[in-house]
């Protein structure tokens, strides 16, 4: 797992890992604007073949792509986790759970943020677990039809005073 600034070669490659996962997809220069600008918050997770050669690009198999809120309605310094996946073939070996530590570290030692945000919909049974019971995420209100599709999202957040 490592952080972007060594890795914008690597940013196609994270908007196909998006593509493959999620139906919330978002234009490549949106994820160069993560990088370029929070570059400390986003983290890759990469796998290389037995005797990948340097300069031969790894496989991307999961990442988060997280920003500072531009411009809190509450006036509060938070991060917000933009997008979130891991590959089919690599979950459930704990590779969400430390992308998702390691950007919340960097956003309260680098940042200050006094918390993290995000939505997620209410069917995502997975993504629900780790949030909630594994990072220790709140559910601060439902967002009635957030999702292109009408469904529901919970907005949840968690508090990241104890790591500034
Ligand atoms: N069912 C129940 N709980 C699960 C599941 C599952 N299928 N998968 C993960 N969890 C929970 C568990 O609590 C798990 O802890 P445990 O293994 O000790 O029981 C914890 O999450 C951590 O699991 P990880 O192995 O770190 O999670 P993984 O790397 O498999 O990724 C993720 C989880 C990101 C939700 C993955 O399933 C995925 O990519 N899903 C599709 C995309 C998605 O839903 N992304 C989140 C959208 S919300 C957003 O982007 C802000």
């Amino acid at each position: 797992v490592s952080s972007y600034p060594s890795h914008i070669s690597l940013l196609p490659s994270i908007q196909q890992c998006n593509l493959s996962n999620l139906p919330e997809n978002y234009f490549l220069k949106y994820y160069l604007y993560h990088a370029l600008t929070w570059p400390q918050l986003s983290f890759v997770a990469v796998v290389r073949g037995p005797g990948s050669k340097p300069g031969k690009y790894p496989k991307v198999v999961g990442y988060v792509l997280a920003k500072m809120e531009e411009d809190p309605p509450d006036g509060v310094q938070h991060g917000h986790i933009t997008s979130l996946s891991v590959m089919r073939t690599h979950r459930r070996l704990g590779i969400a759970e430390k992308l998702m530590r390691m950007s919340q570290r960097a956003m309260a030692e680098v940042f200050n943020a006094d918390y993290v945000s995000l939505h997620v919909r209410m069917s995502n049974v997975a993504a629900l677990h780790l949030y909630r019971d594994t990072l220790g995420f709140e559910v601060e209100k439902v967002e009635s039809k957030y999702y292109a599709d009408g469904e529901d999202a919970y907005a949840m957040k968690m508090d990241l005073k104890p790591l500034q």
